[in-house]
This record gives structure tokens, C-alpha cells and sequence, in this order.
């Protein structure tokens, strides 16, 4: 089972996706690199930014509608990527890269442990011996903090070309059954007179990782812990408050 359809909202996903905090770190962690992979690109939110710094970047997705709209970007501004339509569970690539990265968080979007080993094993086959494959993640002291069972407004987005807005609600339960974050994402669209023209749902969940089970996790596939931070300004990680764990890794 998939963590979310990217196939019902990919075309809105540049308009409700604003934030750029963790630019500035992938592009001081990438830019002594010979090759770069990026995986879970989705529409090049970072990509874009990462391939503009000249940096050789490989992308991986295995949304096609989330990489059309990538394509498109690389078009437009005249700059080139690998770009591949592939499950990063199941990656068997010829090359090997000394960055791999997962930004947003989207490790989380593999939603049982025996798939993430399997997703570690093939990222560990295509990272350099010296290569760092950094993992961002949910710290899950604070996101849960979002996760209440309440319906929230999460956010009121203007659609390009003034074409009405865009309201995204949610609501969210935590199983620690499975350690999965269970919701639902109400989508409403509005037109210029906010009358409503459409509304539409989509079921979505996330592995919601704890500390020492992460550690576990990438120990026993053959990694290192070379760092954690707690956010994209490199403060050291903080249970309590911080927002993120940012790991980063090496080969053991
Ligand atoms: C939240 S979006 C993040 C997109 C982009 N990295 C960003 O920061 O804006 C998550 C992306 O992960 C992709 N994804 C989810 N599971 C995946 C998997 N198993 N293999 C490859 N891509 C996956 C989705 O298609 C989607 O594009």
C-alpha cells in the first residue's frame, strides 16, 4: 500500500508546497560532490535549485505525474538531470553517487520496516564506500503534537493564473500499532467568488520513526551515524523541540 496518491494532487503540489528552509543545506552538503541522487524528487522543488548551483544530480520517483511537472521545469529553464520513474524500494541503478538523499521527510512514505530495510540495502549499493547518504525525518515528539483526530485547516493557497484558491484540511490519527500516522486530506478548490467548485479526499499515511529505532534500523543495514541534526541551520538535534532529525549517514 502507497503513503498517498500523488497521481490526484501532483498538479497542485508546487502551489501548496512553499517552503525552501532546507535549500541552503542541500547545497552546502552537495556542492563538493562528483554525483548527487536525489530521491523522491517528486515536481524538483529542490532539484531545480540543487541543479541551478551546478550540481550533477540524478532524480528518483516513482510518481509519473509528480516528474511530468519536473520535466517541464528542467524544460523551461534549460537544464538537464537524470531523471528516473523508479520505486526507491527497489532500486538497481549501474551508477553509484557519493550524496544520496531523501529530503522532506519521504523516507517516511515506505510504511513498513521490511520495506525500508529493502530500500536501505539498495541505497547502500548505490553509495560510494566514502559517500553520505543523508535521511531527513519527522522528529516524533513534535509532529505528533499535530496529530489530534481534530480536522485542521492546513493551509488556504492562491491557484496560479488568479484562479480561485485552494483549502486544505486534514485530519490525523497515530496507530502505534503500526507506527503509522493515519488520515484524510479534504482538497477544495474556489473560484474568484469563493464559491466552491469542487472538493475531493484522499487517504494518506506515514511511518512515524522513533530515535532509537532509526538507529537500529540503519546499524543493522550497514550504516553509520556520522550526524543528527535537528533542523536545516545545523543545530544539534533536541527531542523536545527540535522539528526534524536529519541524519546523516555513512557506510559501515
Ligand atoms: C512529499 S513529496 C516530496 C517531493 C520533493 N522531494 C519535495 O521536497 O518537494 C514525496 C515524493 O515522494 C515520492 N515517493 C513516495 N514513495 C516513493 C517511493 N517508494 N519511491 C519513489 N518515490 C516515492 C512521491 O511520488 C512524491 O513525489
Amino acid at each position: 500500500m502507497s503513503a498517498m496518491d500523488y497521481s490526484q494532487i501532483a498538479h497542485w503540489y508546487d502551489t501548496y508546497v512553499k517552503t525552501d528552509i532546507d535549500i541552503p543545506f542541500f547545497i552546502n552538503e552537495a556542492k563538493d560532490c562528483d554525483h548527487v541522487l536525489e530521491l523522491t524528487s517528486g515536481t524538483g522543488r529542490l532539484s531545480i535549485p540543487l541543479i541551478e548551483a551546478g550540481i550533477s544530480l540524478t532524480c528518483i520517483d516513482n510518481s509519473p505525474e509528480m516528474l511530468a511537472i519536473l520535466h517541464q521545469k528542467l524544460a523551461a529553464k534549460g537544464l538537464s538531470a537524470n531523471v528516473y520513474e523508479l520505486d526507491m524500494q527497489n532500486m538497481a541503478l549501474k551508477e553509484k553517487f557519493d550524496l544520496i538523499i531523501i529530503p522532506f521527510n519521504s523516507f517516511s512514505e515506505i510504511l513498513s520496516i521490511d520495506e525500508q530495510r529493502q530500500a536501505l540495502k539498495g541505497i547502500g549499493n548505490c553509495l560510494t564506500e566514502t559517500g553520505r547518504f543523508i535521511c531527513t525525518l519527522h522528529n516524533p515528539e513534535i509532529r505528533l503534537k499535530s496529530v489530534n483526530g481534530q480536522l485542521i485547516l492546513r493551509g488556504k493557497y492562491f491557484l496560479p493564473d488568479d484562479n480561485g484558491s485552494l483549502l486544505l484540511w486534514s485530519v490525523e490519527q497515530y496507530d502505534p500499532q503500526d507506527s503509522l500516522v493515519k488520515g484524510t486530506q479534504f482538497w477544495e478548490v474556489y473560484d474568484q467568488n469563493r464559491i466552491m467548485q469542487r472538493k475531493s479526499f484522499l487517504d494518506v499515511q506515514f511511518y512515524l520513526h522513533q530515535q532509537e529505532e532509526f538507529i537500529e534500523l540503519v546499524q543493522t543495514q550497514g550504516f553509520n551515524i556520522v550526524s543528527l541534526y535537528g533542523d536545516y541551520s545545523y543545530a544539534e538535534f533536541q527531542r523536545e523541540t527540535s522539528p526534524f532529525m536529519i541524519w546523516v549517514l555513512s557506510k559501515s
